[in-house]
């Protein structure tokens, strides 16, 4: 549409005639007169159709949601009728022409209030719809802008943006995987990404010094207010550097970050306060305290640090697990325990975490870029030599043509965005979000397939 004005921009077109175009936010009929509220990307006005003009007879049958072009003449608004604060407050479009270029059915929910009162299946199955509201536009546009200033800060400090695959063999990041079934070699499988983990330190052996990615990444685990199926990481890896480093390149972002984006919203405590997990532990009986002086208030924002993570946990059924992932390092005090295997839950890994109000933000570690120690945290876990090297041949023999001393982190996007929008859960930020059952209502995911299909794949289902 050649001509066509933005809403948000007709404030610059008093006494014009103009064309604009969107969908119908509010139709009120005062039988002679209608007003119609129109909705654009940028914003809403108020139109009035005057009982003279060649538009009322269309402006009767039009409807809520109805997609309109309409030309009419921008009117600075009579003094009694301006609404203060309010955008296109002062002013109004007398509706000329109407053309009606798609009309909707009711759409089945309000999308004028806030949505989230509505019963959350209606809203994912009509995703599309909820996504029309006020609310959820800014929950996904601000998403959009804290993702461009990330971006644009590690361009600024020379970290290039690599994509790694989605179809890949695993990483051991402590949760299930999803598979993919490999159609040319049957019976054989790829593995979604958990993280990008392996392929940024790959990056760093190839000598890229500072990676990042706006990863995507797939865990097959049970959903939770905090997590989705699939979600999104700013992921770094940089070469040369130790946990300090990390640190204070991370903790300036952030405060950048709220400074730029969130101006009202106030830090509690700059340099954020470091606590090693044991303190955290003594104190909060927690790694992920809320160390917000007022809890009510939406504005404030708590982070910390947590650092000196355990490199091993045992599991309920005994079983010792790197608490982390096994590609940390240990710290220099701990290593002679490390290497002789002793006092193992004691071992503390260079290995920390990013909390805000309560919320695990993000993780990272310093990593091993040695092959010897590599195996030995293989060794602890008690993974036999044949399993590493099916597993991890290839990340032991990178280590031995030249890795530098690397680290990194990875804080979770879906997360950021729910606390800085004071949303209680991540599905409110994601566009188009899982319920808590793993499932995309609105599609229809997951779904039987055709059997010609299934078969290709050299797959049978057990019922
Ligand atoms: P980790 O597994 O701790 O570390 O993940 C890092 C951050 O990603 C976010 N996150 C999630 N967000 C939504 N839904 C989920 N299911 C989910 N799981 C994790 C969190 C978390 O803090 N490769 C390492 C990072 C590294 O060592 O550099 C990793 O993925 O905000």
């Amino acid at each position: 549409m050649t001509n066509r004005i933005y809403i948000k921009d007709l404030k610059n077109h008093i006494g014009n005639e103009v064309v604009i175009a969107g969908w119908v936010d509010v139709r009120r009929d005062q039988g002679k007169m209608v007003f119609v509220d129109m909705r654009d990307m940028t914003g809403l006005v108020q139109g009035v159709v005057l009982p003279n003009s060649p538009a009322i007879d269309t402006a009767k049958e039009i409807r809520p949601e109805w997609v309109l072009k309409i030309t009419g003449k921008v009117n600075q608004r009579p003094e009694r009728n301006i609404k203060v604060g309010v955008l296109n407050g002062d002013i109004e479009l007398e509706v000329l022409n109407i053309e009606v270029l798609n009309k909707a059915e009711t759409i089945p929910f309000e999308i004028s209030g806030d949505t989230r009162e509505i019963g959350e299946e209606v809203r994912m199955k009509y995703k599309y719809i909820d996504l029309r509201s006020k609310r959820m536009q800014d929950n996904i546009r601000m998403r959009d802008k804290i993702i461009s200033f990330f971006r644009n800060h590690m361009h600024r400090n020379d970290f290039v943006e690599i994509e790694t695959p989605m179809l890949m063999k695993g990483t051991p990041e402590g949760s299930r995987e999803y598979l993919v079934p490999s159609r040319l070699e049957n019976g054989k499988f790829y593995a979604l990404p958990q993280s990008p983990q392996q392929f940024k330190q790959l990056s760093m052996v190839a000598g890229f010094e500072k990676y990042f990615q706006i990863a995507r990444c797939m865990r097959d685990e049970d959903t939770r207010g905090d997590r989705q199926p699939e979600f999104t990481q700013l992921d770094y890896e940089m070469s040369f550097v130790d946990q300090e480093e990390v640190l204070s390149f991370t903790e300036p972002m952030f405060i950048e970050l709220i400074k730029t984006l969130y101006p009202n919203k106030k830090i509690t405590s700059i340099p954020f306060p470091r606590l090693t997990y044991a303190e955290s532990m003594e104190k909060y009986g927690s790694d992920k305290p809320d160390l917000r002086e007022n809890k009510e208030d939406p504005d404030e924002l708590a982070f910390c640090w947590i650092v000196d993570f355990p490199m091993f946990e045992k599991l309920e059924d005994g079983t010792l697990q790197a608490q982390h992932h096994p590609f940390c390092s240990v710290k220099p005090e701990d290593k002679e325990k490390f290497m002789t295997g002793t006092d193992l839950l004691s071992i503390r890994a260079n290995a920390y975490d990013l909390v805000l109000n309560g919320y695990e933000l993000s993780s990272g570690s310093i990593r091993i870029h040695n092959s010897e120690e590599q195996k030995q945290v293989f060794n602890l876990l008690g993974i036999p030599e044949e399993v590493q090297q099916l597993k991890f041949a290839h990340m032991l023999e990178a280590f031995t043509f030249g890795c530098p001393p690397h680290g990194g982190f990875a804080p979770g996007i879906d997360r950021v965005v729910m606390i800085l929008q004071n949303e209680p859960n991540i599905r409110e930020v994601i566009a188009f979000p899982k319920t808590g059952e793993g499932k995309d209502l609105m599609m229809g995911a997951p779904s039987v397939m055709p059997t010609k299909q299934i078969t290709e794949l050299g797959i049978k289902i057990i019922n």
